[in-house]
């Protein structure tokens, strides 16, 4: 049973603020979250007005150590981190030092203050290219791009830290996530996320970009797996549950199992805006795998979690936020 406060780094972002609300539908006191951001790619407005906020940057010892010893935390969820591929082939360095040193400055007050149990955002993009599909586990882990070897370093990392220090974590390895709910949403700015684009471009009748059209796919473009906001703030009340309950390390991939291509979404989002997407072909960009499926038994045989939503609800929900509706 989750009992004493939880600290979430970057819960003014998209995932960390629906987490939030999630955690709070579930019974939990507002009076015991805290959150930590820098609100550099966060928005104020997204942090609900009872919980606690901390303006802090992780990449500054003294802000998260600051955080310990005002608070008793029981428990770290941990999504503070960059998270855009693209910029990561362009500045490896912000993704190292913020994901990995950052993250590391987090581990190291949590051990100083005898906090043992972290719950960490990890991507599918530790897999790289994957030779199985759709992904499970203990496939191979090579990734093509600085953010997934940031999110692989960090999870190896907690692997020593559970040996050493006897330090419990969760990596949830999620696909991509969309949608909305509670009345929030993603915004990002520049925003870089495909569901929400399209929608902006079927809104705007701006273009939407199709990064490469030549892929070795049925249609040509890349597949991805979208798994729900509302779905992933769920395995996160879940995998809290089981690092209390099991006081074990472990790794789950977070998907909805079915790949959908980037035309297929456009015909989609056409259906469901009722207005045509005008988009425009351009280059394959570096680091984007062609097909990323995952398969996430382990998390339904384990933590007891099923994605409940479709792309279509997805499109649905993040229409309606996009259109300042919901
Ligand atoms: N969105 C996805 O599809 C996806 C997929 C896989 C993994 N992830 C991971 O999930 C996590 C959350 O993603 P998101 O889409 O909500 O991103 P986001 O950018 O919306 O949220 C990240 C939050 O962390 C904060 N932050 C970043 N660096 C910080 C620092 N040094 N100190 C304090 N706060 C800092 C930002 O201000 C922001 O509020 C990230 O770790 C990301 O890598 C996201």
């Amino acid at each position: 049973m989750i009992n004493g406060k939880i600290l979430i780094t970057g819960g003014a972002g998209y995932i960390g603020s629906h987490v939030v609300r999630h955690l709070i539908n579930e019974g939990i006191s507002p009076s015991d979250i805290v959150i930590f951001d820098n609100l550099e790619r966060g928005n104020i407005e997204m942090i609900p007005k009872e919980v606690i906020f901390e303006k802090g940057d992780l990449q500054n010892k003294d802000d998260i150590k600051k955080i310990f010893l005002l608070n008793k935390i029981s428990y770290v969820i941990h999504f503070a981190a960059y998270a855009y591929v693209g910029e990561s082939m362009v500045f490896p360095e912000k993704y190292f030092e913020n994901n990995v040193c950052g993250g590391l400055n987090l581990l190291n007050a949590m051990i100083e203050n005898n906090v043992k149990k972290i719950v960490f955002s990890s991507s599918c993009a530790i897999y790289g290219n994957p030779k199985v599909l759709p992904i499970m586990e203990n496939n191979d882990k090579i990734p093509i791009n600085p953010y997934g070897l940031s999110k692989l370093m960090f999870e190896e990392i907690l692997k020593w830290y559970d040996k050493i220090h006897g330090m419990k974590s969760i990596c949830l390895r999620y696909f991509n996530v969309a949608g909305a709910g509670d009345g929030i949403g993603e915004k990002h700015e520049p925003e870089t996320h495909v569901i929400p684009l399209l929608i902006q471009a079927s809104i705007s009748e701006n273009e939407f970009k199709i990064f490469g059209d030549d892929y070795k796919t049925p249609d040509g473009s890349c597949i991805r797996d979208y798994v729900h906001v509302s779905d992933l703030a769920d395995a996160h009340y879940k995998a809290l549950n089981y690092l209390i309950s099991k006081n074990e390390s472990n790794q789950f991939n977070i998907g909805n199992g079915n790949g959908v291509s980037i035309f297929t979404l456009i015909k989609k989002v056409e259906e469901i805006t009722r207005k045509k997407v005008k988009f425009v072909l351009q280059q394959r960009r570096e680091g984007d795998p062609p097909i990323l499926t995952s398969n996430s038994t382990k998390a339904n045989e384990i933590l007891n979690w099923k994605a409940t939503k479709d792309i279509n609800d997805i499109i649905k929900d993040a229409y309606l936020w996009e259109s300042k509706k919901i």
